[in-house]
């Protein structure tokens, strides 16, 4: 049995509950005509946003994966190894079923290529970076995306305001960021890193998200300029930043990431895994029901 609790707490082992499996799944999730061109809450403001959001995935998982790859071999824990390797395995389905979004927002005449090979760029200067620090990169962002996951499960309005044919994709990316929320952390802590790298590194990623993320939301909105309103574009920034907006509520669950004993299983919320995991499995498509399941190593 492992110890989730701060007293128990070992720095060379997993600390997911044993009631989490971390096992991909991939998906075949398909975007057409049934998805509108503003499909959350249908505002132009937001639904860019997360548009820009998923463009940036696919390589920025790749980055993750990479980072936390390059320590494999030096896990000991075989519970760990084995959770790298569902880790790895998940970011990869998340990769793929983010890039069949992607295609269809360039669909719609957005400058998703370009974006990409920048962001490309911009991944090539972290990857400069002393391993263990592009580690720490990685933990910095997996903590941003997990609050996130846990925000999106947690608030009914947020996932109502999804177009139901987004809403899955979203959702089942949810729940998986929850299911691995701590391997790369767990790494990290197993691999020797510090306090002050883990600190440092998540005001730093947290400042490169939000610049690259408003830069392309940017890039989505000026070119689907001929659609702007002041009224949609302030009644969409009061919802993602004002009181209660689905970002600016985040604050607190950030700000826990500095705590000197934090592990982002202190927050247990196992339960929204089981509660949606359930749910999802009506979306997954036949050729990847039971029995099909790929993985990627
Ligand atoms: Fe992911
Ligand atoms: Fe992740």
């Amino acid at each position: 049995m492992r110890v989730t609790t701060q007293a128990g707490k070992q720095s060379n082992v997993s600390h997911t509950p044993d009631n989490v499996a971390i096992k991909p799944q991939r998906m075949g999730f398909e975007f057409g005509q049934q998805v509108p061109r503003y499909w959350l809450d249908n505002s132009y403001l937001v639904s860019h946003t997360m548009n820009a959001l998923s463009v940036l995935f696919p390589e920025g998982e790749q980055f993750f994966v990479d980072s936390v790859r390059a320590f494999r071999d030096q896990i000991k824990d075989p519970k760990l190894k084995e959770e790298v390797r569902g880790f790895i395995g998940q970011e990869a389905m998340h990769s793929l079923e983010h890039m069949a979004m992607n295609q269809h927002v360039r669909d719609q005449g957005m400058p998703v290529e370009e974006m990409e090979r920048d962001l490309k760029v911009i991944l090539g200067l972290a990857r400069q970076l002393p391993k263990r620090h592009q580690l720490a990169i990685t933990c910095a962002l997996e903590h941003i995306t997990a609050m996130m996951a846990d925000m999106l499960l947690e608030r009914d309005d947020v996932r109502e305001d999804m177009h139901e044919s987004m809403r899955p994709l979203w959702v089942w990316h949810a729940v998986e960021e929850t299911e691995h929320k701590a391997v790369a952390y767990d790494v990290f802590q197993q691999v020797g890193g510090t306090y002050a790298e883990r600190a440092f590194y998540q005001v730093f990623a947290t400042t490169a998200l939000g610049i690259v993320a408003t830069w392309y939301t940017g890039r989505m909105l000026v070119k689907d300029r001929k659609n702007f309103s002041v009224r949609d574009a302030a009644k969409g920034l009061w919802r993602m930043w004002g009181k209660n907006g689905t970002f600016s509520s985040l604050a607190p669950a950030w700000a826990e990431y500095f705590k000197p004993g934090y592990h982002p299983w202190d927050k247990d919320n196992s339960e929204l895994i089981a509660r949606f995991k359930a749910e999802i499995q009506q979306y997954i498509a036949p050729q990847y029901q039971k029995g099909n399941r790929r993985t990627l190593q």
